[in-house]
């Protein structure tokens, strides 16, 4: 299913004006950045909407914000939330999906949820729930601040190796190597095969990226991200078109890399 997005969305020049990658010493330590970055953004737009991605990358900086929440030092009271992604089917408070899975790790944002304030991403899928959700953000002024993660394949959301660029919210099919990846998630279940995602053009149209992307196992991706070439072969190498993006890495995953200029700590 292929639906288009807004012209502005894709108005993204050849290389970014502005990438940052940054080497953390560890996983703690980008998580904390990552969070600083979203709590800087509530105090100056506390109505803004920003975007989480999902998986175990964000665990760490999800937590740290629910403690956040709960002592009263953030509030996520006026702004708006959205995500990257959901698996084909599946309801908001369906265990395995993602929005479960981030009111799982973030407690404090089942309230937005009741208030409407949580935009779950579709997981029926229909063209007119994409159009409605893709409606909403725009009418939200899209994320101010989208985070991203990659699969080791170089997935970016759900955008697997071969995607398209043009694309908004979309139904996808999973990867092999993404499913293996999910398979203790839904164990002893078999992993949906499908999901409904943002597409590359969705994502390149938030204001800001930041990516994470942590250990070895994402240390190949990383390089085709930051080294290779920018075309579907490996999706996430497209967050290079964007004019604003901030790349946390720990030591695992800038491993491989070779000509990157990157800044420790
Ligand atoms: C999910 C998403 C995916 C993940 C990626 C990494 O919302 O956007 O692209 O970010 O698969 O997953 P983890 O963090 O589990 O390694």
């Amino acid at each position: 299913m292929v639906r288009k997005v807004p012209a502005f969305a894709m108005k993204t020049g050849p290389l970014s004006a502005k990438l940052v990658v940054r080497v953390m010493p560890s996983v703690v330590a980008a998580s904390q950045v990552a969070l600083e970055e979203l709590q800087a953004l509530l105090t100056t737009e506390p109505r803004a909407l920003y975007s989480f991605a999902t998986g175990a990358t964000y665990q760490t900086m999800l937590l740290s914000l629910h403690r956040l929440v709960v002592d009263g030092r953030v509030s996520l009271a006026t702004s708006y939330v959205t995500h990257l992604d959901e698996y084909l089917g599946f309801a908001p408070d369906q265990r395995g999906g993602m929005v479960h899975e981030l009111c799982a790790a973030c407690p404090s944002m089942l309230s937005l949820l009741r208030r409407g304030t949580f935009l779950p991403v579709p997981g029926v899928g229909s063209k007119t729930a994409l159009a409605q959700h893709e409606a909403r953000l725009l009418q939200l002024h899209l994320p101010r601040l989208q985070f991203l993660g990659i699969g080791r394949n170089g997935h970016i959301a759900f955008n697997e190796p071969g995607a398209l660029h043009s694309q908004g919210f979309h139904v996808t099919k999973l990867a092999a190597t993404t499913l293996q990846d999910a398979a203790a998630r839904f164990a002893p279940a078999a992993v949906p095969t499908h999901a409904v995602t943002a597409g590359p053009a969705s994502i390149l149209s938030a204001k800001r990226l930041l990516m994470c992307a942590f250990g070895l196992g994402k240390a190949a991706a990383v390089r085709a991200m930051l080294e290779g070439p920018i075309g579907p072969e490996c999706p996430a190498a497209w967050i290079r078109q964007h004019p604003d993006v901030l790349v946390l890495l720990d030591p695992l995953s800038a491993s491989q890399l070779q000509n990157t200029v990157v800044v420790h700590g």
